[in-house]
């Protein structure tokens, strides 16, 4: 497709009943490809007594069984790799619940799908061709930076290859290079914005018009605030590892009220988080995607553990929306984009001598910034009467490369942890939304 092609494109506007009859093409053949090609699959649907045959109407595939990060982590690195390692053109990967990340893989067929995508989500958030884009998202294993490289490159955009971090930085360049489309974090945009401030200037004077934001929950107050104070369209962007990457859904500029899912690409399902039952739309429980046209590392109906509600389609009728996503049926943390699972924070300090096991982890807001310190307790016989300082500093050090994030450890004497009266809070959340 080149930058002059139409858009929004055809299948953006098709009506409800072809894309219908599109993904039940799809499915069939996605589940053939999975069960032929993915030992896992071939073992986990036989184990349910069901085979890609059994699968005729779209209402079929709840007879299918989910996947979840766990199926992943079991078959790091490769295993879920419906190709041959050689059709693998990249890698990309995402935290999993342990110190191994989670894999995925695409062929070159996939990249160019994602980036097509990515093209129509920042088309839907007002993006042009010939506009320039500053890409804040992180660029490496995350596939925040590429993902949206790719697409605004496809686009037709001029994309500034900025990645996350050295704030003073990004704002020099915003006002030399004068973009008008922004891509990065939500939390990372109000530090840009503090930054601007700093400087002394004013960011309603600034070239930004589009704000394409997303991998992190936000909400609409922050919306406004952004949108107030640069004077300029803030729009949600989704998306995760395991099912392609950003742009499975994108807010419409035009009527900023949710998040159109690709459709086409990507079947959703809302289920009970309890129970796995299906849910009609409108109501609200997790997520659950299914890829219909991924070759490298399909995901047949992957709990993503994100809770929203699907809903009708309105600026692009015939996909539905997503509603903003407002939490996680796990325990999840995001932190400044990063994704962090308890169980991380445990196994490294598991690996402690100095530690007894009980710990803490708290969230708050400092400035602009999440912050996150970790409360872990030192073992009776080993408390030095000022907090183990030096192991501190190494933990900090060994979290920020493992996990990828910047904390504060505090070791506590031993006992100085509170200890759960029944379910163990392991984090307490008291950031500012
Ligand atoms: O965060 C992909 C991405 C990059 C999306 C850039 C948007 C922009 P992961 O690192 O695999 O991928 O994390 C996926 O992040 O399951 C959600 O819990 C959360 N998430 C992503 N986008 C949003 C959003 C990327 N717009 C996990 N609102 C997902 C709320 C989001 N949560």
């Amino acid at each position: 497709m080149s930058p002059t092609m139409p858009r929004p494109t055809a299948i953006e506007m098709a009506p409800r009943d072809e894309i219908r009859a599109l993904q039940t093409e799809r499915m069939a053949k996605i589940l053939r490809h999975a069960y032929g090609n993915v030992a896992h699959y071939r073992r986990s649907f036989d184990a349910a007594g069901v085979h890609p045959d059994d699968f005729k109407v779209l209402e079929d595939i709840a007879k299918f069984p989910f996947t979840t990060k766990a199926d992943l982590r079991d078959n790091y690195p490769f295993g879920l790799l419906a190709v041959p390692q050689e059709r693998i053109a990249r890698i990309h990967g995402s935290s999993g619940t342990t110190g191994k990340p989670i894999v995925v893989g695409y062929t070159q067929g996939d990249i160019d799908c994602w980036a097509d995508l990515m093209a129509r989500s920042i088309y839907a958030a007002g993006g042009r061709p010939g506009m320039k884009l500053h890409n804040a998202y992180g660029y490496g294993l995350f596939t925040g930076g590429l993902g949206a490289h790719y697409g605004a490159e496809k686009l037709g955009c001029t994309v500034i290859p900025m990645s996350g971090g050295m704030t003073e930085r990004q704002v020099q360049l915003i006002h030399d290079f004068r973009p008008e489309i922004i891509m990065v974090t939500p939390s990372y945009m109000l530090a840009i914005l503090d930054e601007f401030r700093r400087q002394g200037l004013d960011p309603r004077q600034s070239s930004l018009k589009i704000g394409i934001f997303g991998a992190e929950p936000w909400t609409n107050a922050m919306r406004a605030e952004i949108e107030q104070a640069f004077d300029m369209q803030a729009v949600d962007i989704y998306g995760l590892s395991e099912v392609m990457g950003p742009g499975v859904a994108q807010e419409c500029v035009d009527t900023k009220d949710g998040l159109h899912i690709w459709e086409d690409h990507f079947f959703p399902e809302v289920i009970d988080p309890d129970t796995g039952a299906v849910l009609p739309d409108g109501d609200k429980g997790e997520l659950v995607f299914t890829t219909l046209t991924k070759e490298g590392q399909p995901v047949i109906r992957y709990r993503t553990r994100d809770l929203t509600r699907l809903l009708p389609g309105t600026a692009r009728p015939g996909m539905r929306r997503m509603e903003k996503v407002t939490g996680r049926s796990d325990d999840m943390i995001i932190l400044r984009g990063v994704n962090i699972f308890p169980s991380q924070v445990e196994e490294a300090l598991l690996a402690q001598d100095w530690c007894s096991g009980h710990f803490q982890i708290r969230l708050s807001t400092q400035g602009r910034m999440d912050c996150m310190a970790i409360h872990a307790e030192c073992r009776p016989g080993l408390w030095d009467g000022e907090g183990l300082l030096a192991d501190a500093k190494a933990l900090v050090e060994q979290i920020k490369n493992t996990i990828g994030v910047t904390t504060t450890v505090v070791i506590e004497q031993p006992g100085g942890v509170e200890r759960s009266l029944g379910k163990m809070r392991r984090v307490i959340d008291k950031r500012e939304r």
